[in-house]
């Protein structure tokens, strides 16, 4: 009995040194967000920090409020840390090779959060189907808007997401601008992806053409809430059909009340935990196998890309409010 209890104690002694080591060993992941005055963001931020600290990370959370220099300082910053992995949601997605190059000389594994990172050796980017996200804000607007002027608000010029949603757009309206059935009657980029930008191109576009357009082909809610109120000084809300993406609150209120068309909803949960369970395999020299990859410029990286889901009247109670996005009452209020 009492060699058992030995036995149990020493095992007990060397099962607390061996936990206290994993301990010590915790993964430590750097979260750089680029800008978290867009809803979806603070989200993405929450989700990830809770699930990587559940499968015993630490995690050091910064935002660069949409500066692209602040976002360099902060990577300078985690690399002094000594972080094993960065998870970055660029706020300029072409600028951070020089950072990223010295992040790489101290070993430290990169993981680019939605957004891709271009010309930098990075391990891993975890986003949605961009193109696809394009696709479905088209396909939705042309099936409400078969022929007619179709006016484009693309997002952040810096952002390589805006460009692959433009990409998906024109995969679908191009055969219809070929038939001579679509006209693109304007095309513009919002800066950092800010409703007021959208706004003043939304208002500019409509004095150009008389308000003779059909259709606004937005990229995100944001976006398509600046495009929204312009629509709105001009009686227009609701005659004009428009696109969206990230299932904001107000976009989901605006689609019950008919003053725009869709939006894409993309379970942020799904991104988040993914993502930090691949930063913490990342940590742990973990392979990680994909089934695509995109070349970044740099390299080709893996990537894992999960499914949008384009939501609109009949299918927002099934898509965004039964997975708990938002709930039923904030929604129809
Ligand atoms: C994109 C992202 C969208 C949208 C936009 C503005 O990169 O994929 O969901 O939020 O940024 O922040």
């Amino acid at each position: 009995m009492k060699k058992v209890l030995t036995l149990g104690l020493a095992l007990m002694t060397s099962v607390a040194a061996l936990s206290s080591s994993l301990a010590q060993a915790a993964p430590k992941i750097g979260l750089l967000m680029a800008d978290l005055r867009i809803e979806r963001w603070q989200r993405d931020q929450n989700l990830f920090e809770k699930k990587a600290k559940e499968l015993g990370a630490e995690v050091y959370v910064q935002s660069a409020n949409g500066s692209e220099q602040t976002q360099i300082g902060q990577i300078e910053n985690m690399i002094s840390r000594g972080v094993d992995v960065l998870v970055i949601v660029p706020q300029n997605g072409e600028v951070l090779g020089n950072a990223l190059a010295e992040a790489k000389r101290e070993g430290i594994k990169i993981l680019a959060y939605d957004r891709l990172i271009k010309n930098a050796d990075i391990d891993l980017y975890v986003s949605f189907d961009n193109v696809r996200v394009g696709e479905m804000q088209s396909e939705a607007l042309i099936k409400r808007v078969p022929k007619g002027n179709y006016f484009l608000i693309g997002g952040s010029p810096t952002d390589n997401n805006a460009k692959m949603f433009r990409q998906g757009q024109m995969n679908v309206l191009q055969p219809a601008i070929d038939r001579g059935d679509i006209v693109i009657v304007g095309d513009q980029w919002a800066k950092d992806w800010m409703p007021e930008e959208a706004m003043k191109i939304m208002e500019n576009g409509l004095t150009a053409n008389d308000n003779h357009i059909d259709a606004v082909v937005a990229s995100n809610d944001g976006t398509a809430g600046g495009a929204v109120r312009a629509l709105g000084s001009q009686g227009l809300v609701g005659k004009v059909a428009i696109s969206g993406q990230d299932a904001d609150l107000a976009a989901a209120r605006r689609i019950i009340k008919g003053e725009q068309t869709m939006t894409v909803y993309k379970p942020i949960s799904k991104l988040a935990s993914a993502s930090a369970e691949l930063a913490v395999k990342l940590a742990n020299d973990e392979p990680i196998k994909t089934e695509q990859v995109l070349n970044n410029g740099f390299t080709d990286v893996p990537a894992y890309l999960l499914d949008p889901i384009a939501v609109d009247k009949s299918n927002i109670d099934e898509t965004v409010i039964a997975d708990g996005y938002h709930t039923h009452d904030s929604v129809y209020q």
